[in-house]
């Protein structure tokens, strides 16, 4: 999950009351379009998403041989609002709860699921010449072994956000381009050991967050705040790493293996907010460049979008600097880049009116100063859970079809989407939940009738998890787990049940059919909010049970004891 507030809040997420009044949402939002994928979209897969990494805990690690990733020397104090400590609330070790996970995954009926890899998991040191981590190695064949014996095909990414520990303390992390030869041996060992089950790479989810969070604000590991140079660095090596890694499977695994390499990107829409102002225009187009373009562009088109060059280049000069923050590619690196994905990742949760910033802000070269933007909401908007995330499904399709026309159209998998829930609502009805799912996935269903070539859906996510800084405070699953419990029971909620109709219909049939759906989730849902209602009643049994068996076993023990010694005392 994903993410994140786009910036600091006290600016971004100004309502603007008056767009109720001249813009009434947007035309296509009215219109439901009923259909289904089409039938040569058999290949489109539906997926859900759980990143492996937020189980990785501290014990476990102590048992694994794996070595620390640096989100766990994070969010240790309460300053960042974590539940419990970041990423150190003990879970069961997933492999506990393997066969009950994918029995989940195929009652929602999925045929794919997208997970990802733990680097420090499998490499301790970060260093493949080091160590290679064989129960790291085991763990994952597990996992694959177990889905594809489910026919639920995994697609794996390989870097999310959680770096091992040494080459942070080491080198900097993704400052350092020695990274680039860290990150290549490592995925080159994923390739080997399970290449041959793995055919969907994806080389890095959401690096614009990571790198943005990590070294810029500071809001997530490695918690650096190198304003307006480290993101630009950061990111430099990590494009060059994801075309390394790309190329190496292309000369070495791509024969044998026939699999796909790509990268995921996230980006929320940005609109013009006046649609008839051209410096609108220009700041929206601005802003998706500075999202998406920023990794995109290179390697779609070779080098970083003609606006980020232009602008950080002027005011790199403004502030006496002699060269550009934005680091340059050679003209070698240029061509070795560009074409370096299979398909494209697209991650997305929500949109934002875009305007020209009116407002001079504290001097000094960061990523908000070189984009001059401001981001605004309309208050009409539906808003979910997480702050940050206001459900707009019509931004969906203007996005897939901005990516199907600046990178030519590529094939593309929607590898994030959906929408979070505050934890102290235990709701298992979730409406608001389906009303997006439905929403968005038909604005994809647009999206493919626009053209847009899109070959897989992924739902945000599975389970409630750990949610980066924000902990376990926001639950995205179609599945509620109970951390408080011990067993870590998982309820399913009615936008899981509403998912499954839409994956065994492929999509939105007819009205009639779609309606009864709405009807069956939320019946089941309120019988499963009873369940969970006596939940901490049976909890209560089970620890009485579990408290009293024993006692009385030792009892009856000690009282039999005590019988027999009088007996056998008696009798001598
Ligand atoms: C990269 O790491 C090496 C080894 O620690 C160090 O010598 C070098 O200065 C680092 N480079 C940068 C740009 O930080
Ligand atoms: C990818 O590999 C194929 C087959 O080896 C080769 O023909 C092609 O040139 C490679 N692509 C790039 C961009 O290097
Ligand atoms: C900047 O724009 C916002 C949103 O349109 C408006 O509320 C605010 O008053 C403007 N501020 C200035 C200084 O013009």
């Amino acid at each position: 999950m994903k993410p994140l507030p786009v910036v600091t809040l006290w600016w971004v997420l100004l309502l603007v009351p008056r767009l109720g009044a001249t813009r009434k949402g947007s035309p296509e939002e009215a219109s439901f379009y009923y259909g289904t994928f089409p039938p040569g979209m058999s290949s489109l897969c539906w997926s859900v998403h759980l990143s492996i990494f937020q189980k990785l805990t501290k014990s476990y690690i102590d048992t694994q041989g794996t070595s620390d990733q640096m989100w766990l020397h994070w969010g240790q104090g309460s300053e960042w609002g974590l539940e419990g400590g970041g990423a150190r609330i003990p879970c069961p070790a997933p492999h506990h709860l393997l066969q009950e996970d994918i029995a989940l995954l195929r009652e929602l009926h999925v045929s794919h699921y997208q997970l990802s890899l733990s680097w420090p998991r499998l490499l301790p040191t970060g260093v493949r010449g080091d160590q290679v981590n064989a129960k790291g190695v085991k763990f994952y064949n597990d996992i694959i072994d177990a889905l594809l014996k489910s026919n639920i095909t995994p697609m794996v990414t390989l870097h999310y956000w959680d770096l091992p520990q040494l080459l942070q303390v080491k080198y900097g992390g993704w400052q350092n381009m020695s990274l680039i030869n860290y990150f290549n041996d490592y995925a080159n060992l994923c390739f080997e050991a399970f290449g041959d089950r793995v055919k969907h790479w994806i080389t890095f989810s959401d690096p614009r967050a990571m790198v943005e969070k990590g070294y810029e604000t500071g809001h997530h590991a490695p918690g650096l705040k190198l304003h307006g140079t480290g993101l630009y660095k950061a990111a430099h090596h990590i494009i060059k790493a994801h075309a390394r890694a790309w190329h190496s499977y292309n000369t070495t695994w791509r024969r044998r293996q026939q699999g796909l390499v790509g990268i995921s990107l996230n980006c929320d829409w940005g609109e013009p907010l006046d649609i008839r102002n051209p410096e609108d225009i220009e700041a929206a187009e601005r802003y998706l460049q500075f999202c998406l373009g920023w990794f995109a562009n290179p390697i779609y088109a070779g080098d970083y979008p003609q606006v980020m060059k232009d602008r950080i280049g002027r005011k790199s000069t403004e502030q006496g600097l002699e060269m550009s923050r934005l680091p340059v590619f050679s003209v070698q690196e240029k061509s070795y880049i560009k074409g370096t994905s299979d398909f494209l990742g697209l991650g997305h949760f929500t949109t934002r009116y875009i305007t020209e910033r009116n407002y001079s802000s504290r001097q000094g070269p960061s990523y908000q100063n070189d984009r001059d933007i401001m981001e605004l909401v309309d208050p009409n908007w539906p808003d979910l859970g997480s702050k940050w995330l206001y459900s707009v499904p019509w931004g969906f399709r203007r996005l897939l079809n901005f990516a199907q026309t600046q990178y030519v159209n590529p094939p593309m998998y929607v590898t994030e989407n959906g929408a979070s829930q505050k934890s102290d609502c235990t709701q298992l009805c979730d409406p608001w939940r389906i009303q997006y799912l439905k929403g968005y996935i038909n604005e994809m269903l647009k999206a493919i009738k626009d053209g847009a070539n899109i070959k897989g859906y992924t739902s945000w996510s599975l389970l409630d998890k750990f949610e980066w800084e924000n902990g376990y405070s926001e639950r995205y699953g179609f599945y509620y787990v109970d951390f408080k419990s011990r067993h870590k029971p998982r309820y399913p909620k009615a936008s899981g049940q509403y998912y499954k109709r839409i994956i065994i219909a492929n999509g939105f049939p007819n009205p009639r059919e779609v309606a009864s759906w709405h009807l069956e989730a939320l019946e089941t849902c309120s019988i499963n909010n009873h369940m969970l209602a006596t939940e901490p009643l049976l909890n209560h049994m089970q620890m009485v049970t579990e408290a009293v068996v024993p006692t009385v076993c030792a009892l009856c023990i000690l009282i039999a004891a005590v019988l027999l010694m009088l007996l056998l005392r008696r009798q001598s």
